[in-house]
């Protein structure tokens, strides 16, 4: 499928594997979501447009580069929240602007709680965060409130995806790039990624 990019880098397949591992606490799990997002945000953001800008260095003047995007980070509620700091560390200029949803646990449809973008847009790039594309309905939902925003430019930036997700979210947003840290065999009868890591949310506020 094109516009799909699961990571090759080993640092996040080993960061994946103690992340899935039943026995790490939320403390652990908690940075291995900061790290592992900052490595999947490296990788989503290679194709991002530089203008050049002169630079004074103690010896001479030189051309640099400098980020033509104004980029927004857009967290979708509660489990997103755990990336924003690992891909700000490597954007600090970064607006954030927070999406809540939380799937419905009988439908499994998003449920939007909480969304307070302004009239008009103020980033040129959105990367949407949320650790996990199940069905894909929260980041289908999230797409659609980020077009309807005006937002021109959209990634979405997920640890685990399943096939199932992936493809939903592909069919409604062919433009949307999925960058993914692993793609996943099957979503389970509740709707949970096999094999996964379990529930993203829970495991990083300890409430599971
Ligand atoms: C989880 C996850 C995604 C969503 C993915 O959130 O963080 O947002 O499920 O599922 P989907 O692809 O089927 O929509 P959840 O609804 O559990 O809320 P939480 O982050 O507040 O725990
Ligand atoms: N949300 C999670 O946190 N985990 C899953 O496996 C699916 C949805």
């Amino acid at each position: 499928m094109s516009n799909v990019y699961a990571s090759k880098h080993p640092l996040v397949a080993h960061k994946l594997s103690l992340l899935r591992d039943v026995s790490t606490e939320p403390k652990r799990f908690r940075e291995l979501v900061r790290e592992i997002a900052a490595l999947l945000t490296y990788e989503a953001t290679a194709d991002l447009s530089l203008q050049p800008i002169t630079v004074q260095t103690p010896l001479a003047t030189t051309t640099g580069s400098e980020l033509q995007a104004r980029i927004g980070l857009v967290p979708i509620l509660r489990a997103g929240l755990g990336m924003v700091e690992g891909v700000w560390e490597l954007m600090p200029s970064a607006e954030v602007w927070h999406i809540g949803l939380y799937r419905d646990e009988r439908t499994l449809k998003p449920v939007q709680y909480y969304n307070k973008l302004p009239v008009e847009p103020t980033v040129t790039v959105c990367l949407i965060l949320d650790p996990m594309l199940a069905t894909g309905g929260s980041a289908v939902a999230t797409v659609d409130i980020l077009k309807k925003w005006g937002a021109k430019t959209i990634k979405f930036v997920g640890v685990i995806g399943a096939p199932e997700g992936i493809a939903a979210l592909h069919r409604s947003h062919p433009d949307v790039p999925i960058h993914l840290g692993a793609i996943d065999d099957r979503l389970n009868e509740h709707g949970y990624i096999v094999p996964g890591l379990g529930d993203a949310g829970d495991r990083q506020f300890g409430t599971g």
